[in-house]
């Protein structure tokens, strides 16, 4: 049921930090500082090369992977939609090691990619949430979410329970490519362990972002920036945005905004911009004054310190809790979720059964 909440999606947004700590349970051992899966007899340091496959949200959190793979690991990560892998004839090589991501687990597009890649010898791990699905059932490996049944269309709290063991996954296999000694792992688990709680700062701001839903529901199109594991955030926010609000929405890289979309900037497009402060805010910072120069209406999404930085001249601004880069995308993943949430909410729109959308994608 959908409890006292007015909509499921609410409600699922909610949920998070709960999800999210039951989901990191799983995943880690608190007590020896240690980051675990719940696959003990894979061995990781095997992996040459790893392929993540997914759709849509899932595809997003799925970038942020690759980003921490890549960091932490060093791991060459290949990514892909589903629905652009199966066809384009990857190159596979042996000793790879498939993600698949999806809610459902029946999604058609990343359960035919799963096949095709286990048919070429790829170990198959499944990053799902329905441990009874096909991907779950077919995948060598299984790495599940604890998001329980997620029912609005857009997905919220599955989301942030992929990011949550995606991030034990780097650091696993970090650790077994001797990437990760015993101080740094205990300091991911720290950080990790802080999510839930970072999770509920970011909820208190849902009246705040309520109270701004209407600066966007009378655009037509806006625009979302972020920079690194900001930027799938950027995409996830456009996409949240469109689904349920049916506004035109893009996310763009902040860096790629002088390549071209810059030219749509006028102060009838607001942009979103996602930037807690940390190494590459002030990069971000400066493609976001780029916008603003040229008559964008900003929304800037920080902590208290990016907001003290860059908040002036912004048409509004939401104060994120401080927390450590690898968490980020968790928690400001909430705001940007909220804020679609209000929007759509603002224009009336049915936000758990958007038209035209199915839950589950089990067609090509
Ligand atoms: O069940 P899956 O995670 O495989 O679903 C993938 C996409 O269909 C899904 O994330 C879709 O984009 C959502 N409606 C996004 O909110």
């Amino acid at each position: 049921s959908k409890g006292n909440h007015r909509h499921y999606m609410l409600k699922e947004i909610y949920e998070q930090p709960i999800v999210v700590a039951q989901t990191l349970r799983s995943y880690l051992q608190r007590m020896e500082d240690r980051v675990t899966l719940p696959i003990p007899e894979f061995d990781l340091s095997t992996v040459k090369r790893v392929t993540i496959v997914a759709c849509g949200t899932s595809y997003y959190a799925g970038m942020v992977a690759k980003y921490w793979f890549e960091q932490f690991a060093r791991v060459p990560v290949d990514l892909d939609v589903a629905s652009e892998f199966r066809y384009r004839q990857p190159v596979m090589e042996e000793g790879g090691l498939m993600i698949v991501i999806s809610q459902s687990g029946e999604t058609a597009d990343t359960l035919a990619a799963l096949r095709h890649a286990k048919a070429e010898g790829q170990t198959i791990a499944a990053v799902v949430n329905v441990p009874t699905s096909s991907m779950a059932r077919e995948a060598d490996l299984l790495l599940p979410t604890h998001a329980g049944p997620e029912i609005g269309v857009a997905s919220t709290k599955a989301f942030t329970c992929q990011l949550a063991v995606l991030a034990a996954l780097a650091a696993n296999l970090a650790r077994a490519k001797g990437k990760l000694n015993a101080a740094e792992e205990k300091a991911i688990v720290k950080h990790l362990s802080e999510a839930p709680a970072a999770l509920n700062g970011a909820l208190a701001y849902d009246e705040t972002i309520a109270d701004m839903a209407h600066l966007i529901a009378g655009a037509r199109d806006v625009l979302y920036l972020g920079r690194g594991t900001d930027y799938p955030l950027a995409l996830e926010g456009a996409l949240k945005l469109k689904e349920i609000s049916y506004i035109h929405a893009e996310g763009y890289a902040a860096g790629e905004m002088k390549h071209g979309p810059i030219a749509l900037i006028d102060d009838a497009v607001p942009v979103i911009v996602i930037a807690p402060s940390g190494p590459l805010f002030d990069k971000t910072v400066s493609n976001m004054q780029e916008v603003q120069a040229r008559g964008g209406k900003v929304v800037l999404i920080s902590d208290y310190d990016g907001v003290q930085a860059a908040g002036e001249g912004c048409i509004a601004t939401i104060t994120m809790p401080k927390v450590h880069p690898l968490i980020a995308p968790l928690v400001y993943a909430v705001p940007v979720q909220l804020l679609a949430y209000h929007v759509a909410v603002a224009k009336g729109t049915d936000v758990d059964q958007p038209r035209n959308l199915a839950k589950s994608v089990t067609v090509e």
